[in-house]
Order: structure tokens, then C-alpha cells, then sequence
């Protein structure tokens, strides 16, 4: 079964389950500096600081219910097994929470930890410190397996083959400031893909966008799933 619908989503589909986006005011951003906690140079110089700051990510993470968008997104691909394909900067797991199966975490996953020794992943949803050892090798390096900047984001050949040989790309809650996926929606519309973006306010790659529909996440994906299952 081909993949029809490409969606990408980003943090402004999680805000209204309370999980702060980066770049809005009162963004994570705004009141850490990602250079210390989201760069490898920023974990070599203070592991302490950048492994609380992710304990404390899963711990609002750990409180944190899927919305009515995430739920949304779980029917769509319920009602369209194997033609639709999530793929989510988010490195929460609220979409699988909601039921969705067909989803890609380019920029990792919190909920779970990596050993910066020997790579070994495990779930992991406590918090990390620098005393925390990996259970394969024993080391003290363990990291959240997240993407952090500088770091190549995973899965990049598979989404690159699904946006370009979908029908529809849609992107949704993200700023479209962050390459590679502020990217996607170029590669979508020159491959002859239609695009969409749902947001609260216009992106930074709006202009390049077929349609663009502004709201809160909670409404306007519920809204434009119904049309589309309406449309099967
Ligand atoms: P940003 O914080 O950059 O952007 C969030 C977007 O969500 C903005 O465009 C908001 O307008 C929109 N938004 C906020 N509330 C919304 C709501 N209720 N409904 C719909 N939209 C809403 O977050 P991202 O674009 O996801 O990477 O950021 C991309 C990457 O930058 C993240 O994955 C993370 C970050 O640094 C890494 O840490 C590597």
C-alpha cells in the first residue's frame, strides 16, 4: 500500500495537552539556552545540566495526555491503514499514546535513553544522571536518545522517499524554522505534491505552502480529518 498523506508535525500540536513549544513566547528557548542543552559540546561540557533538563522534559511529558489533534491523526490513520505516514520533530510519544502506528521520530524519542559509549537505546522514562549506566556495556554516559543540534536527525532517506511520492504533504504545529524539516515542504511541492500547513500562525515557509489554515491544533486538524475521511 503506497503512502498517500505525508504530515509532518512539530510542538505546537502537543501545546495544548501543556507541553511547551521552543520558540513561542514563554518557549522553552526563551528560558534555556539551546546551545547547552540541546548540543553534544553543551553535553560534554555539563552533562549534569542537560540530563536534568531532559529529566525534567519526562517528567511533564510523564503528566501529559494526547489532545483532540493527536486523536484526530490516529483516526485518519485508522481509517487509511498503511497510506498514511506521521512523521514528528516531537520527541514525545502523545501520538502514539493517541494510537497511531505509522510514526517516525526524526528528532528521537524522549522516553527513551542511549549510551553515548557504546549506542545501545533502551526506554527509559525516570530521570537520567550521570551516575546512570547503560545495562549493556556498564558505562556511566547515558543520554536521552533525542537529536540534538549538530546531530544528523533519523530517518531521512524514508521520509524523503514517502513526502516525494505522496499525493499530499501537510505540516502541522511547527515553526519551519529548523532544517531539514523546515525543507520538506520544498522537496514536497517540487516533486508536484500537493501541500498544506495548519498552524496558529503563519511559519517562517508559509509562502511556500499550497493552502494554509490558521487555529489551535485542537481544531482545525479534527476539522480537516473530517473532510478528508469525508472525501474517501
Ligand atoms: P517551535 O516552537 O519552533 O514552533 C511551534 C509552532 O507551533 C509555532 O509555529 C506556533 O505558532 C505553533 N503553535 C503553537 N501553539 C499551537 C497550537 N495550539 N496549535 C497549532 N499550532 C500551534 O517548534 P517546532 O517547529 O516543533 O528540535 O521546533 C522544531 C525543532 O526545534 C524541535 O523539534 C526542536 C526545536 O529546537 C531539537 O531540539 C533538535
Amino acid at each position: 500500500m503506497a503512502i498517500e498523506i505525508v504530515i509532518l508535525t512539530g510542538a505546537g500540536i502537543s501545546a495544548e495537552s501543556g507541553l511547551g513549544t521552543f520558540r513561542d513566547t514563554d518557549g522553552l528557548w526563551t528560558k534555556y539556552d539551546l546551545n547547552e542543552v540541546a548540543t553534544p559540546e553543551g553535553f560534554a561540557r555539563n552533562p549534569e545540566l542537560v540530563l536534568s533538563f531532559y529529566s525534567a522534559r519526562r517528567e511533564n511529558l510523564a503528566a501529559a495526555l494526547p489532545n483532540a489533534a493527536h486523536v484526530a491523526l490516529a483516526r485518519l490513520e485508522n481509517a487509511m491503514p498503511g497510506r498514511v505516514l506521521l512523521v514528528t520533530q516531537n520527541v514525545d510519544n502523545l501520538h502514539e499514546q493517541a494510537g497511531s502506528e505509522a510514526v517516525l521520530h526524526m528528532h528521537g524519542e524522549l522516553m527513551r535513553s542511549r549510551c553515548a559509549e557504546c549506542s545501545a537505546t533502551w526506554p527509559e522514562s525516570g530521570a537520567m544522571t550521570i551516575v546512570s549506566r547503560c545495562p549493556q556495556c556498564d558505562t556511566a554516559r547515558v543520554r536521552p536518545d533525542v537529536v540534538w543540534f549538530g546531530e544528523f536527525p533519523f530517518f531521512m532517506d524514508e521520509i524523503e522517499t514517502a513526502i516525494t511520492g505522496a499525493k499530499l504533504f501537510v505540516s502541522i504545529g511547527t515553526s519551519g524554522s529548523v532544517y531539514p524539516a523546515a525543507g520538506f515542504v520544498m522537496q514536497a511541492g517540487a516533486a508536484g505534491v500537493a501541500t498544506l500547513e495548519l498552524n496558529l500562525e503563519a511559519s517562517d515557509g508559509s509562502t511556500f505552502f499550497d493552502a494554509y489554515r490558521q487555529g489551535p491544533a485542537t481544531e482545525i486538524v479534527p476539522a480537516w480529518v473530517e473532510e478528508v475521511l469525508a472525501g474517501l
